[in-house]
């Protein structure tokens, strides 16, 4: 077997505790040696260091108060709880997301990207996810093949969802296909076999290998039959998984539509443990619902318009904002006017705050990034840059939320209108592709380290009230 070096990247607490992790100058890395090429191998290799890092940190650290809980937490949807162990990305509300360490910009640089293309593969960025360490070309060219040799679908699955109407939200045909993928689950089978614990990881992964390469085939089949003949082309053995996407989706011989998939699969995979899709995966996961159960559940929080649904959100509004307004080209104020009277009837501006972030979301910056490389000129890029110069003012104006900033969901809905795919309904099945990379790494990691039963404490608000001492 071939020995490859690989970079491998740290995490280290700051003296806030945050997890922040060190960037520029202070960035620790590390080559080594490993002799493993493949990603079962090398994971394989990590779980013992990872579990005695954890037992010693139990060990050590156990006994520490991450911080305190107070009854406006509790009521307020549980912000700001240190709950959660989360290994394959850490949110600063300022700086944005780090993969495992790397800022968006770093992955953009570090991680290996197709010939001829410049944005990272998601299948390196998957890699980083599960080991932590940036794989090699030929690395990522192994996850590539083996994702198109698992892609195909049960016949029942392709029947399933050739019989949705076409009015069921592409979402829940998303959430129901994967469930009913649990049909093929090695994990839920090997369980009943009586597998001990110390092999849950090696069933989970390969569940998570199997579905996420079923993800384009299922992504497809709904586009095709919801907004086009139904027909669906044939996975290619030696394309990348962005480039399968986009063949399915019909948008294959696009090259710049190829590159959007790239960068939008890499950026939507992961935004740390407990927003609504990811803590909904592992929570499932924990009761032990193998990966399609527990995935499913993810997909149907990211089907919430304040989760995922907010990408058809946003460029359904923006849309709107132009048909009503007559034309993209218009004034400052004009515009102004709109976002107050959005708000002033009660509704959210959609694509702008966001629960942990404090600044504009790196994520939008990089797609606003794209947009000025390849679509400077187009009239719905123009319209979404005027909301960033004008949206955060109002929002500070009005005084409620606590981030008047975009968040991703703001800039993908332009991107995606660019290229022809024009069916908002469908954007968040993309973001569903996306996420599973996140989520899925993560459950391999939560069965290696026999992460347990997830069981908070709940209380009554009569219960809240008594503990201090007030009457009922
Ligand atoms: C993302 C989001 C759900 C975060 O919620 P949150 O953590 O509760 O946000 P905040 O603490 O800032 O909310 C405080 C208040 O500001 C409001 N607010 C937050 N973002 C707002 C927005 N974009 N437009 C109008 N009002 C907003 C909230 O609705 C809340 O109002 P309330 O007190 O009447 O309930 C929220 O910002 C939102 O609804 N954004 C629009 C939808 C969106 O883009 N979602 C995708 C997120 S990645």
């Amino acid at each position: 077997m071939a020995s490859v070096s690989i970079r491998r990247v740290l995490l280290v607490p700051t003296t806030s505790g945050s997890a922040r992790a060190f960037s520029g100058a202070f960035t620790v890395a590390k080559r080594f040696k490993s002799t493993s090429q493949g990603l079962k191998e090398r994971l394989s290799e990590l779980i013992p260091e990872k579990q005695a890092q954890v037992k010693a940190t139990k060990q050590e650290l156990g006994k520490k108060s991450l911080g305190e809980v107070t009854v406006d937490m509790a009521y307020g949807g549980m912000r700001g709880i240190k709950g959660m162990i989360w290994e394959g990305s850490v949110l600063d509300p300022e700086e944005g997301i780090r993969f495992r360490n790397l800022t968006i910009p770093e992955c953009q640089k570090q991680l290996p990207s197709a010939e001829g293309g410049e944005e990272p593969l998601p299948e390196a960025l998957f890699w980083l996810l599960v080991t932590g360490e940036v794989p090699t070309a030929e690395q990522v060219k192994l996850i590539s093949s083996e994702w198109a040799a698992r892609s195909a679908l049960p016949s029942f699955v392709e029947e399933l969802l050739d019989r949705c109407p076409s009015t069921l939200h592409p979402m829940s045909q998303f959430s129901l296909a994967v469930t009913a993928l649990q049909h093929e689950s090695q994990f839920a089978k090997a369980y009943q076999s009586g597998i001990p614990k110390t092999k849950y990881w090696e069933y989970t992964y390969e569940d998570s290998m199997d579905l996420i390469a079923k993800l384009p085939n299922i992504a497809g089949r709904i586009y095709r039959n919801v907004y086009k003949d139904g027909k669906l082309p044939a996975i290619n053995p030696n394309a990348d998984y962005s480039a399968n996407l986009a063949t399915l989706l019909g948008f294959g011989d696009n090259a710049g539509f190829v590159e959007l998939m790239r960068l939008y699969l890499t950026i939507h995979s992961d935004h740390e443990g407990g927003n609504v899709s990811a803590h909904a995966t592992h929570l499932v996961g924990s009761a032990l619902s193998d990966p399609y159960l527990s995935f499913a559940a993810g997909l149907n929080g990211l089907a919430g318009p304040l989760h995922g649904l907010a990408n058809q959100e946003v460029l359904r509004w923006t849309m709107k904002m132009r048909d009503e307004l007559g034309s993209t080209d218009v004034s400052d104020e004009t515009i102004r006017d709109y976002v107050w009277k959005t708000l002033k009837s009660g509704q959210v501006v959609p694509g702008y705050g966001h629960a942990v972030l404090r600044k504009t979301d790196p994520r939008y910056t990089c797609q606003r990034e794209f947009a000025l490389k390849h679509l400077p000129t187009d009239p719905m890029f123009k319209l979404v840059s005027q909301l960033y110069n004008i949206v955060p003012g109002v929002l500070t104006e009005h005084g409620k939320t606590k981030n008047p900033w975009p968040n991703v969901d703001a800039h993908s809905g332009v991107l995606l209108q660019h290229y022809g795919l024009v069916e908002q309904d469908f954007y968040t099945v993309l973001f569903g592709v996306s996420r599973g990379l996140g989520v899925l790494s993560q459950l391999i990691w939560d069965r290696a380290l026999g992460m347990p039963l997830e069981r908070p404490k709940s209380l009554s608000t009569e219960h809240v009230r008594k503990m201090f001492n007030l009457k009922n």
